[in-house]
């Protein structure tokens, strides 16, 4: 038996569909993996998949659409999805992107934090939040700000080991990258702790811990081009970031980073981490046709990693085997 898939591909789902999640991540929940991201078909914006093997993939939701529902729980909050008098002019509804999810303990509610344009242009630069019961229901849309004021464009989420989690964006034109703690209910943010890299043009934020380390992938700013990844890791999530170092070659073989998949490996019992990309087809139809890029991630030690080309993987890797 084949045991290897490409680390390239764009997979069609059970329904014999093209998978539409892009800018998104890969979930593990149990035996089963999540797999959350950017929809542009028709009224969809975010959908999310499910496989046990990652070679097939069924389609689970369309959980944020132009029709989601709506609820009005924070005045200040904008919660236009469709836009209409727009419509004719640029294509259909708000623009969504880098869509990510974390489980919330407490309200025991999965809380999806992304990227909101007007369709057209990145100028508003705003977040966005949508709550969920379960992670690939119909998601309600609490609507899009601009976090303490600033613009937020690329962007993710990170829970850490203490349930505090952090939403990370990219601020001031993207010429600064900001952490910003969320609130307990993971709905709004309480403070920002940090600002990387100002005058840098990071964008793609991943963020991840491993053996007591905060690694922070990011990627250039050029658009739709892939450029040069790089990482840089802390102690702590608030300050003591190292420098940047270069991830991949320059292009991260051509793409760029949207989430890190932790799996086991069987054999040593041992967490193993793959970063996800994004090789984007480009702008208009070509957008469709972009693909995923899954490579492991090698840790030369707890502060130096690096990311090794391989045309196929491994797909036993991902099978999770009851650990
Ligand atoms: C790079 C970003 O990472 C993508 O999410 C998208 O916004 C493109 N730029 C648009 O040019």
């Amino acid at each position: 038996m084949d045991r290897k898939m490409k680390s390239v591909f764009l997979p069609r789902e059970n329904r014999g569909k093209i998978l539409h999640a892009h800018g998104g991540q890969i979930l593990r929940e149990g035996e089963t993996y999540y797999w959350i991201g950017e929809d542009r078909t028709e009224r969809n914006k975010v959908s999310c998949y499910k496989s046990k093997d990652f070679l097939n993939w069924e389609f689970c939701n369309h959980i944020l659409t132009l029709d989601s529902q709506t609820e009005k729980r924070f005045p200040d909050r904008d919660l236009r999805l469709d836009i209409p008098e727009q419509k004719a002019a640029i294509g259909i509804g708000c623009n969504i992107e880098r869509p990510k999810v974390v489980y919330n303990e407490k309200s025991q509610q999965y809380v999806m934090w992304m990227h909101w344009e007007m369709p057209g242009d990145y100028k508003l630069a705003r977040c966005a939040v949508a709550v969920c019961d379960t992670i690939d229901g119909d998601y309600t849309y609490l609507g899009s700000f601009n976090p303490l004021g600033y613009m937020s464009r690329d962007c993710t989420l990170f829970v850490d080991d203490d349930k505090c989690a952090y939403f990370i964006s990219a601020a001031r034109d993207n010429q600064d990258l900001h952490i910003y703690r969320l609130t307990e209910d993971y709905l709004s943010i309480e403070s920002k702790v940090c600002t990387l890299w100002p005058g840098e043009l990071r964008e793609a934020p991943v963020m991840f811990k491993r053996n007591g380390y905060y690694y922070l992938l990011t990627s250039g700013c050029t658009g739709w081009q892939a450029n040069q990844s790089s990482y840089a890791y802390s102690r702590y999530i608030d300050h003591g970031w190292s420098r940047r170092f270069e991830l991949g070659n320059e292009t991260t073989y051509q793409s760029q980073p949207t989430g890190i998949i932790k799996t086991d490996n069987s054999l040593s019992g041992e967490a193993e981490y793959w970063y996800l990309g994004d090789r984007w087809g480009g702008s208009g139809e070509a957008y469709f046709q972009s693909e995923y890029v899954i490579l492991p991630l090698l840790f030369l030690s707890d502060t130096s990693l690096s990311l090794e080309w391989k045309a196929e993987i491994e797909y036993e890797h991902f099978i999770y085997h009851g650990r």
